[in-house]
């Protein structure tokens, strides 16, 4: 809208982080926060195709989250649950391709099954790409590239000299896709929380205090703008990156 030239990034990773504080800010509920926070969700998906971000990651449950009290467990789960069933319509006419990272196996049946669903419904879209992390952990997803790795290397297929970042970058979640440019985390805290480890190598990194659920297009527009103006370096200076912009 304002100045074409504006970088979007193609991949943006989010931790959506403080749905219990919104809804005990206003004495309701922990679950009333967690609802809250789908509108959020549905919010960012529809920014996130307009401005032409490409691939949306977002933080929905980590393997640490077993930890909370077993009935925020189980209502985080029928959330997901139904979520995933009321959303793939949303999905499709966005034309918006849902995959979920994570140790799905740890999951009821009935949830693993809605999630193939969900993922075969929308495998045919070709828009906005949307991950969702549920039971993913950064090391859980670094320790299974490097299980995969072990694999090919015990089949004959590769020696171990031959491993690499490449190679353990190949097996790992999101494979394929550009790597998260923007990474944003809601609700004050400034932690990773064992989100995207290998992942996040390189990516420009915004936290703000805005609780979730109050995380509109406006609080998401001010964070593609807080990236638009970054300088990215990978290692360079930024005399050298400056002439490069110059030169194009
Ligand atoms: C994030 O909000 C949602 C999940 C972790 C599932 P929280 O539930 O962590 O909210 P706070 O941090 O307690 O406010
Ligand atoms: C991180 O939030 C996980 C998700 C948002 C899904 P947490 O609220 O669980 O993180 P910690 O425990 O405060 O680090
Ligand atoms: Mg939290």
């Amino acid at each position: 809208m304002n100045g074409d030239s504006a970088t979007v990034p193609r991949h943006v990773a989010i931790i959506m982080d403080g749905n219990g504080r919104w809804a005990r800010s206003r004495h309701l509920p922990r679950p009333a926060g967690h609802k809250a926070g789908v509108d959020s969700v549905r919010a960012v998906v529809e920014t996130s195709a307009q401005r032409g971000v490409e691939v949306l990651t977002l933080f929905a449950f980590s393997s640490e989250n077993w930890r909370r009290p077993e009935t925020e467990v189980s209502l985080l789960m029928d959330l997901f649950f139904t979520a995933l069933q009321r959303e793939v319509r949303k999905l499709m006419k966005n034309n918006v391709r849902l995959r979920i990272i994570g140790d799905r196996l740890a999951f009821s049946e009935k949830l693993q099954q809605r999630i193939a669903e969900a993922e075969a419904e929308t495998a045919a879209n070709d828009g906005l790409q949307l991950m969702i992390a549920a039971n993913y952990g950064g090391r859980w997803d670094i320790a299974q590239a490097a299980r995969e790795v072990a694999r090919r290397v015990k089949a004959g297929d590769m020696e171990p000299e031959g491993v690499d970042e490449h190679t353990l970058g190949e097996h790992i979640s999101l494979a394929g896709f550009p790597e998260p440019d923007l990474f944003i985390r809601t609700g004050g805290e400034q932690r990773i929380s064992n989100f995207l480890l290998w992942q996040l190598a390189y990516t420009e990194l915004y936290f703000t205090d805005v609780l979730w659920p109050d995380f509109d297009a406006d609080a998401y527009g001010r964070a593609l703008d807080d990236f638009s103006r970054r300088q990215r370096r990978f290692g360079r200076t930024g005399e050298q990156v400056a002439a490069t912009a110059d030169g194009k």
